[in-house]
């Protein structure tokens, strides 16, 4: 691999993997209805469906979790978290939940009225199913270079800000805030500029609408505005994170992604008049707000660990190995989502397979070669996914505009020599594509049917 960083952890703890063998690989995809939701993780060698949860913690913050206060009210953690939260991000109100999802919930079933639109640049899936569920509109406003898989524009995350200001105008009284995914998971991983924060900013306060900020990523978010964004090459990445949040007025987060914890999350504000309702529904819903659904000690590795993510060589390994993995594919003519994201790789399935039809779901089909090749597994984002029936062509599906496979990173978990591991198996794919077959649905639930439908190999 060329512009290999080192590692800047050394292992103390190891977890056994192991590759199956192919014959079983073959049996395990059979059974699991060539489904790789499906198949237990015993079986798996390299686990690249998602980098949510799926973190390694650091020495610091297994030390952490034995300083657990298991208190029901007021446990010190708490304290610990809620100082690190607003040393951070520079919020007062901090409200833990157990994970993203729960703030989601928490927000949008108490600010939202049914009829209220939300823009973002991309909801990601569980916050645009909170939006709906509470009679909501989600519309994403990502810029058009977002949209398309070719082309290094370095911010393809960024807001579209003449779309926003159009759909503030357009929907006044009728929009409770506006929404900033970084990086922008559902579109590729991709950063958003801290000039366009500014700008999503100036137009909210120009029609009286907070912005919030779906903060997952946000560590990796910075450090991409410090590697590209002009005058921002020499600033420490606690200034950047602090000026994106300064610019806003609150955020939700999902700790399991830069929080480097297992569980939780949590939601952040400046308005006490919002944390009196929600700190009502908090109760009902997760529980006390010194604990909000989470044991103390997890309060405690989030506490450590949103710490730990913003130490600038590990985030310089980290998006670094990401790039590198990436760029790896690239360089041996896959074709992938450019430039490579933070937190994933995502491979174009009907480039990777022009042999089979989009109807045939090619990147489902690279999902199930992976793991029978390699024993990897990966994550669809495709026409299964996102495929409904279209009404004007019975028995036919209307498709999503990119057919995508994500291989997520998780965070110090793999290192570069098992990533290297998949770019040969991906590679070496690419080079024989026949032995990707098409896929037809031979079962699956009416909602959510990537999780449990099954195929059968044409
Ligand atoms: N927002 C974004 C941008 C996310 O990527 C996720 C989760 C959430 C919110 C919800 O957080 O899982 O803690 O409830 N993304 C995971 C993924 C599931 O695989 O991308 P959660």
């Amino acid at each position: 691999m060329t512009n290999l960083q080192p590692e800047p952890w050394r292992v103390k703890v190891v977890e056994p993997i192991r590759r199956i063998g192919r014959v079983e690989r073959e049996a395990r995809l059979r059974e699991a209805g060539y489904n790789v939701f499906g198949i237990a993780s015993e079986d798996i060698y390299i686990d690249l469906l998602t980098d949510s949860g799926t973190s390694a913690m650091s020495d610091s913050q297994w030390a952490g979790l034995m300083r657990g206060d298991e208190s029901y009210a007021g446990g010190r953690n708490y304290f610990h978290f809620e100082e690190t939260v607003r040393e951070i991000f520079g919020f007062p109100y901090v409200i833990p939940t157990h994970q993203g999802r729960v703030a989601e919930n928490l927000l949008f079933s108490t600010v939202l009225k049914p009829g209220d639109v939300v823009p973002n640049n991309t909801h990601f899936d569980t916050t645009r199913a909170n939006v709906e569920v509470n009679g909501g509109t989600a519309i994403d406003l990502v810029v058009a270079e977002g949209k398309q898989a070719s082309g290094r524009y370095p911010f393809k995350g960024n807001m579209d800000l003449v779309q926003l200001e159009a759909c503030l105008a357009a929907n006044p009284g009728r929009v409770p805030l506006v929404m900033l995914t970084l990086t922008n998971n559902s579109g590729g991983g991709q950063p958003v500029s801290l000039e366009n924060v500014r700008g999503t900013r100036e137009v909210c306060r120009r029609h009286g609408v907070p912005l919030l900020i779906d903060a997952c990523r946000f560590a990796e978010n910075a450090w991409f505005i410090r590697e590209r964004e002009a005058g921002q090459g020499s600033r420490p990445i606690r200034d950047i994170v602090r000026e994106i949040f300064d610019l806003s007025d609150g955020c939700t987060m999902s700790a399991k992604k830069d929080g480097l914890a297992n569980i939780g999350g949590f939601l952040a504000l400046r308005d006490e008049a919002w944390v009196e309702r929600l700190k009502n529904m908090l109760i009902l819903i997760e529980g006390f707000p010194t604990y909000g659904g989470l044991a103390g000690r997890d309060l405690e590795a989030i506490a450590l660990g949103l710490r730990e993510v913003l130490d600038e060589d590990y985030l310089a390994f980290r998006v670094g190995q990401v790039r590198a993995f990436g760029e790896m594919l690239v360089a041996a003519g896959v074709p992938c989502v450019e430039p490579i994201g933070g937190h994933a790789v995502y491979i174009d399935g009907r480039a990777f397979a022009p042999h089979l039809p989009p109807e045939r779901y090619p990147a489902e089909s690279l999902t199930i070669a992976l793991y029978q090749e390699g024993g990897i597994r990966a994550v669809e984002i495709g026409g299964v996914m996102f495929g409904k029936p279209d009404p004007e062509r019975p028995g036919r599906e209307t498709l999503p505009g990119l057919d995508l496979v994500r291989l997520a990173v998780p965070r110090r978990v793999y290192t570069n020599t098992h990533l290297e591991f998949v770019a040969a198996v991906v590679i070496r794919l690419h080079q024989e594509p026949a032995k990707l077959r098409g896929v037809r649905i031979v079962r699956q639930a009416p909602v959510l049917r990537h999780f449990t439908a099954r195929f059968e190999l044409i």
